[in-house]
């Protein structure tokens, strides 16, 4: 092609070149010529955007917000919400997008669950902006909360809109939260018979309080679509919970054949003490965590490895240590929980476990009944114990002989995990605990797109 015809390029087919590239060969290349730059905030090159609200990027955000947050239709808000000024910017955000017709997805994704609210930017007027973008959007497909709780309060107002105007679009939707304090929180209203109205929803993030029978049998229902993913998060367990029962999940579980389901328990001591009571033989138990419990159910545990045994790929267990030791936790079965879940849970292919006590022959034992299969094993040197040949134990694992052991087995070089990249809170009660499960937690909720990826982030 002749130098100068470059300009005279069809713009469809400049604008088709631009959106195989990354934000910065974008930019580059619309320093080109005048008519380039004229075509870089086309919209299509802007399906998604990341926005990661720091102080060192705020003009460049702003500038961003304020050209392509009115066209973009997937925009994820990364920003901290104890911090008032990245509060503030991501008000803003919402407000340009409040104003975005094209809108499709809006993913929270606070570095903290919990937020500082401030006299300016307060719960009502943020949830307020959260309405108007649902209201003004032509085709709504995903909400996530990022855990808000204080968001959550606002949520009947939000399902009365989706369920009027998005109940044909809407495939996501992530209300489970974590709670300020786990043992004492008001239930916020929400009426499941809402969720029936939505013809095509895929993945559903809810808080325990709110899943009861109604819940699953509105999607056991033969007309509704197929389930892909329900994360179930357990804060406290009250007294009149009704009692989700087995013949409840084995409907659900028969017409959502591929549903996989997340139990999340988070500063639940409660549920974990209820759990004899709220696992059933048929929900159809994927991922199975809990974070910072203070309590380890031995029996439920049992169960799990005879119930889930065809469908448990994931377990992590993250709690903190007393003193600096790990916790001990007593076994009346003949075997470890684990071991067994090790030996009976076909799909186990990841395994968390942090701060409680665990022996060197069990650890050794998961990784031979796991083997290849087995590509994630967490467990930190300072829990394992091992047994000298005099019968004295000892904490710390044994060395070299016992890496290459699990090594041998696992199939790649294993290393237990060393005290600095345990979570603080692991050792100290003060600490923030959030870190161990945030970023866990909001992966549960990100969209889940079947398009190509368009790589704008503002990073
Ligand atoms: C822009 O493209 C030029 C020419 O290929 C290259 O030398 C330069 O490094 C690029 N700049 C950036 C920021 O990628
Ligand atoms: C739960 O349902 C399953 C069928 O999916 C059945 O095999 C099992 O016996 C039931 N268990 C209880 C405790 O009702
Ligand atoms: C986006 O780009 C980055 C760096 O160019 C790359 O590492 C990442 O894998 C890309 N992500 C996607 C989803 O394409």
């Amino acid at each position: 092609m002749a130098g100068h015809s470059w300009a005279l390029m069809p713009s469809v087919l400049i604008v088709e070149i631009l959106s195989y590239l990354s934000l910065k060969d974008m930019l580059n290349a619309s320093s080109v010529c005048k008519t380039w730059r004229s075509y870089l905030f086309q919209a299509k090159l802007w399906t998604r955007m990341t926005f990661f609200l720091r102080r060192n990027r705020r003009q460049k955000n702003k500038f961003l917000a304020d050209v392509c947050g009115r066209f973009i239709r997937e925009c994820a808000i990364n920003f901290d919400p104890h911090d008032g000024d990245e509060l503030r910017e991501c008000f803003h955000l919402l407000h340009v997008l409040s104003e975005n017709r094209n809108i499709q997805v809006l993913q929270l994704h606070p570095r903290s669950c919990h937020t500082e609210w401030t006299d300016f930017v307060t719960s009502d007027r943020f949830a307020c902006k959260i309405e108007s973008i649902i209201q003004s959007s032509r085709k709504f497909k995903h909400l996530s909360l990022g855990c808000s709780e204080e968001l959550l309060a606002h949520c009947e107002k939000w399902m009365d809109i989706l369920s009027r105007l998005h109940y044909n679009s809407l495939e996501s939707l992530h209300l489970a939260t974590v709670k300020e304090d786990s043992e004492n929180y008001g239930i916020v209203d929400l009426d499941v018979n809402k969720f029936q109205a939505f013809t095509c929803l895929k993945h559903i993030s809810i808080d325990y309080d709110h899943l009861n029978n109604r819940f699953l049998q509105i999607f056991s229902d033969s007309c509704s679509k197929p389930i892909e993913t329900l994360n179930i998060h357990i804060h406290g367990v009250g007294p009149d919970h009704e009692k989700v029962t087995n013949a409840s999940w084995r409907l659900f579980s028969s017409h959502n054949k591929n549903v996989e389901v997340t139990i999340n328990l988070i500063h639940s001591y409660t549920g974990v003490s209820n759990l004899l009571d709220i696992l059933k033989p048929s929900i159809p138990l994927t991922h199975f965590r809990q974070f910072f419990c203070s309590n380890i159910n031995v029996a439920a545990l049992g169960l799990m490895s005879s119930y889930y045994s065809q469908t448990l790929t994931s377990v992590h267990i993250v709690d903190g240590m007393e003193d600096g030791l790990p916790v001990m936790y007593e076994v009346t079965a003949n075997e470890d929980p684990f071991v067994m879940m090790a030996w009976r849970c076909m799909k186990l292919t990841h395994f968390t476990f942090i701060g409680y006590h665990i022996a060197e022959e069990d650890v050794i034992a998961i990784a031979r009944l796991r083997g290849k299969l087995l590509k994630q094993l967490h467990i930190p040197t300072t829990c394992i114990s091992w047994t000298d040949f005099d019968g004295i134990e000892h904490m710390g694992n044994n060395g070299n002989e016992f890496d290459t052991m699990i090594s041998d087995s696992v199939g790649y070089r294993w290393k237990p995990l060393r005290d600095h990249q345990l979570p603080d809170a692991v050792f100290d009660d003060w600490a923030d605990a959030e870190q161990a499960y945030n970023e866990i937690l909001l992966h549960d909720q990100r969209y889940k797109s079947a398009l190509k990826v368009d790589n704008g982030t503002t990073q």
